[in-house]
């Protein structure tokens, strides 16, 4: 039987639950290429719930070649998205509207946020569960003045295949080149318009475009190649602005990336009527710029790709509204007082920092993390319907806690 720690981790919550079915752990063979237990209706794995196996093919699938956890519905742990801190200093309405985070907002304290030396033990910890890829977000991440050593620390663990960030980029330009040196491998500028008007509005007057599009020129010297730009599309706000978002990026090598507006949070008053569909989006690209598909990078890609046909790039699509990607969702998100979410729109997640203050070692934190991993069943966008946003209303985790 594999001497896995994720899989003995699996077995053990198995055979406390289900002492009968460990029984069966004889059928799986000593040479049983194993290597996920799953369930389904996860919440509480019941004795029915137990449905089977993942072996080596389904991980490749998942582009995953070594020992992980699966959830309830099969899905592996591939991905941590890390907010390093809740603050920003934008004020994007549909994120965190100036009304709500004034002056006086009471933001986290530094002895509530995880320190850099917490963060890298749940990325270690996650990694032996599977987790390759690690994206840093916040609030806003470069407001956090050591992050380059963070960079470097997490950089410095093998399994982390693939190191990126999410920034509105205010504060890139003189901190570009310090991140790739430590190890950074992409970035993503989340940039709603060219237009100076727009943009500026968008970002609730906090926002200065000049400023932003230095801080891309800057990661472009510094080496990041094919950096994404994040445009999130609010109709009667900036939809009628994206071609022109698209003509600026066209040919530069970055890949812009189109976002239909989600009802994340409580707070952003969203409405369906705001979001623009994507497929609205392509038909006016294609009367434009002619576009064809192409496939996915990665397995559970969020994003749809298109390339010009004029050879002038890619483009993408993020239509987690009206074509839901949560079959393939392999995303963790740990906010940046420890508590970790399986799902962008939880409204509940288990708090590390605790466990972590209190002195748990590796082993326990990997156990803690397999468990809440495989009880997870979470799929909101595929179930978007307005009882179940109802249920969710003024209870779902806000979007700068957890960085999207
Ligand atoms: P790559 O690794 O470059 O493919 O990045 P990514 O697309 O995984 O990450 P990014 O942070 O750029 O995600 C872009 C946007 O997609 C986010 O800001 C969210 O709006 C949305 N998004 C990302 N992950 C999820 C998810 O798990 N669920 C939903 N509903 N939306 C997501
Ligand atoms: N819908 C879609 N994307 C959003 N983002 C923030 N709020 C929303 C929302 N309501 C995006 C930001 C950024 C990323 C972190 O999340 O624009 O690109
Ligand atoms: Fe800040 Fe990003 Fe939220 Fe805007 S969307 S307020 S830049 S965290
Ligand atoms: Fe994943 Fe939740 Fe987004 Fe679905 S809604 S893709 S489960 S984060």
């Amino acid at each position: 039987m594999l001497a896995l720690p994720g899989m003995n981790i699996l077995w053990n919550l198995v055979a406390e639950k289900l002492p009968d079915l460990v029984a069966k752990r004889d059928f799986l063979g000593a040479e049983s290429n194993v290597h996920a237990v799953t369930g389904v209706n996860g919440q509480d794995l019941q004795k029915d719930a137990v449905i089977g196996v993942q072996n080596k093919e389904q991980c490749k699938e998942f582009g995953q070649n070594v020992a992980m956890t699966a959830d309830a519905l099969g899905r592996p742990l591939h991905d941590l998205r890390i907010s390093l801190l809740d603050r920003c200093n934008f004020r994007c309405p549909y994120c965190m509207p100036e009304t709500e985070f004034h002056a006086d907002y009471e933001f986290l304290k530094r002895s509530q946020k995880l320190t850099h030396a917490e963060i890298l033990q749940v990325v270690r910890v996650a990694t032996e569960l599977g987790v390759s890829k690690i994206r840093l977000t916040g609030g806003e991440p470069l407001l956090d003045k050591k992050i380059v050593d963070l960079v470097a620390g997490i950089a410095a663990i093998a399994a982390v295949e693939d190191l990126a960030m999410t920034t509105n980029g205010m504060l890139l330009a003189p901190v570009a080149q310090r991140l790739r040196d430590a190890g950074m491998h992409r970035v993503t500028i989340s940039l709603d318009s060219i237009d100076p008007k727009i943009f500026k509005t968008m970002s609730g007057g906090r926002g200065d475009l000049g400023q932003v599009l230095a801080g891309i020129a800057a990661a472009e010297q510094a080496g990041f190649s094919s950096i994404k730009i994040n445009v999130v599309v609010q109709r009667g706000v900036n939809d009628h602005a994206v071609l022109d978002v698209l003509r600026h990026f066209r040919g530069s090598g970055h890949i812009v990336r189109l976002i239909e507006f989600m009802d994340v949070g409580n707070r952003n008053g969203w409405r369906m009527d705001q979001v623009v569909p994507s497929q609205e989006l392509l038909t006016a690209i294609q009367a434009q710029w002619p576009v064809t598909p192409v496939g996915r990078n990665y397995p559970g890609e969020v994003a749809r790709r298109y390339q010009y046909a004029d050879g002038q790039g890619e483009i993408g699509f993020i239509s987690s509204v009206t074509k839901p990607f949560c079959g393939s969702c392999s995303r963790a998100r740990l906010s940046a007082d420890g508590v970790l979410y399986t799902c962008l729109f939880a409204t509940q997640g288990t708090d590390l920092r605790q466990p972590i203050r209190n002195g748990a070692s590796d082993d326990d934190l990997r156990d803690i993390l397999s468990r809440i991993w495989l009880q997870r069943a979470d799929r909101y966008s595929e179930l978007r319907r307005p009882e179940v946003a109802e249920a969710h209303a003024q209870s779902k985790v806000e979007m700068y806690r957890i960085g999207g």
